[in-house]
């Protein structure tokens, strides 16, 4: 029998902890050392030695990497300083000069900046296609096009992109595929077992999940992931031994988190849904949202995370937000505690108020990442903030 997914969490790493301890200890180390010259040879030269130059890998980086291969159903994963580490990596080792890509016009805002701004520098060109039509990212294939990059749910409007669809063309048309899989994490949705080629994590979220550490993941099958690693040993994208420890310690609770996490999100979508001061809530969960049904078809769980529209402009929205009392005003998302951010004061670096307008991040907009704290407090929380609006 197949294992459930918090069982997976807890119990993946153990055979890769060579030490009787529990707790697996921290290898706070650069380097290991080698009995003989053979042994040093053999160190050097083996793709993804856990024990020859920490760069290279590390005994805390594998417990995290066989953990989230497990929870992906991956063959292999990689382990970086950050997602968007993660997510230069995987494309810039996929690609080269006169290649075509394929990605959507939303995407987490450092996402669009790599397609949009630096790839055009070395002569790889992106269109950007409506990820809720899959018909655009037919009509955007060229002869040139290596790779269909995907994110979903999006990053502020939780628009989904039919991976199922997208894996059939990349097939048909000898496709990568690549899906950011950050919002939904392996609880909630699981790209490979839908025959896409590379999960992508920022870990900063959901998989560390208490806003201390900032990492990424890589998950796919061996010889990509041993390709990407290939590339990010010259794009130096390391996690620290210690950060590699705390990010283990917060996916041993991962399961239950989401599990929390959904169900306050959607308690508050329905709250906040029929509520006089909001215009507009966009949550997958909600029979309302446009692509519920492709949500209940793709994904186990439809997130902690929420958008909303609140009446009254960019005023309303910061009043609301202003007036949160447990939630928080902060950058990230997916960790204990309700974060709340306006992405139109927010991301006024990466995207124009025209560029946030063509991606339909409204003034109004405000992003909240649900946290663990117990329903009826958040749901308090927010009404006495309307209040206020
Ligand atoms: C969907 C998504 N992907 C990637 C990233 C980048 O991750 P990091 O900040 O860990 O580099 C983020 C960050 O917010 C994100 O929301």
């Amino acid at each position: 029998m197949e294992q459930g997914l918090q069982t997976k969490a807890v119990h993946t790493s153990h055979p890769f902890n060579p030490t009787t301890s529990v707790s697996p200890p921290i290898f706070q180390t650069t380097t290991f050392s080698a009995e003989n010259a053979e042994h040093f040879y053999e160190m050097a030269t083996e793709p993804r030695h856990t024990e020859f130059y920490t760069r290279y890998g590390n005994p805390n980086h594998q417990q995290v990497e066989a953990t989230v291969a497990a929870l992906e159903n991956g063959e292999s994963a990689l382990v970086t300083s950050s997602g968007i580490g993660a997510i230069f990596a995987a494309v810039m080792s996929q690609l080269q000069s006169g290649d075509h890509v394929v990605a959507q016009r939303n995407h987490y805002a450092a996402t669009t900046v790599l397609f949009r701004d630096v790839l055009p520098r070395f002569n790889i060109d992106c269109t950007f296609v409506d990820n809720t039509n899959s018909d655009d990212f037919v009509a955007a294939i060229r002869p040139n096009t290596k790779l269909l990059y995907t994110e979903t749910p999006t990053n502020p409007l939780m628009q989904l992109t039919d991976l199922s669809v997208i894996v059939a063309m990349a097939k048909q048309h000898h496709l990568l595929t690549m899906v950011d899989n950050t919002f939904a994490t392996p609880i909630n949705q699981r790209p490979l077992e839908l025959g896409c080629d590379v999960v992508l994590h920022s870990a900063t979220k959901y998989i560390g999940g208490h806003h201390d550490v900032t990492a990424g993941l890589i998950v796919g099958s061996k010889t990509l992931v041993e390709q990407i690693w290939r590339f990010a040993l010259v794009s130096g994208s390391v996690l620290s031994p210690f950060d590699s420890w705390l990010l283990l310690r917060g996916l041993r609770t991962l399961g239950l988190r989401v599990e929390r996490h959904n169900q306050n999100a959607l308690a508050l979508a329905r709250f906040l849904e029929t509520h006089p001061k909001i215009e507009r809530v966009y949550y997958p969960g909600l029979e309302s949202h446009p692509q519920h049904e492709l949500a209940k078809a793709q994904m186990h769980g439809f997130t902690g995370m929420l958008g909303v529209d609140v009446k009254g402009g960019y005023a309303g929205a910061e009043k609301m937000i202003a007036s949160l009392k447990l939630g928080i005003r902060a950058a990230s998302l997916g960790g204990f505690e309700t974060l709340v951010v306006h992405p139109a004061a927010m991301w006024s670096l990466q995207l124009t108020p025209e560029q946030q307008r063509a991606t339909g991040i409204s003034e109004s907009l405000v992003r909240i990442s649900v946290g663990l704290e117990d329903t009826p407090d958040m749901l308090a929380d927010f009404a006495q903030a309307l209040d206020q609006v």
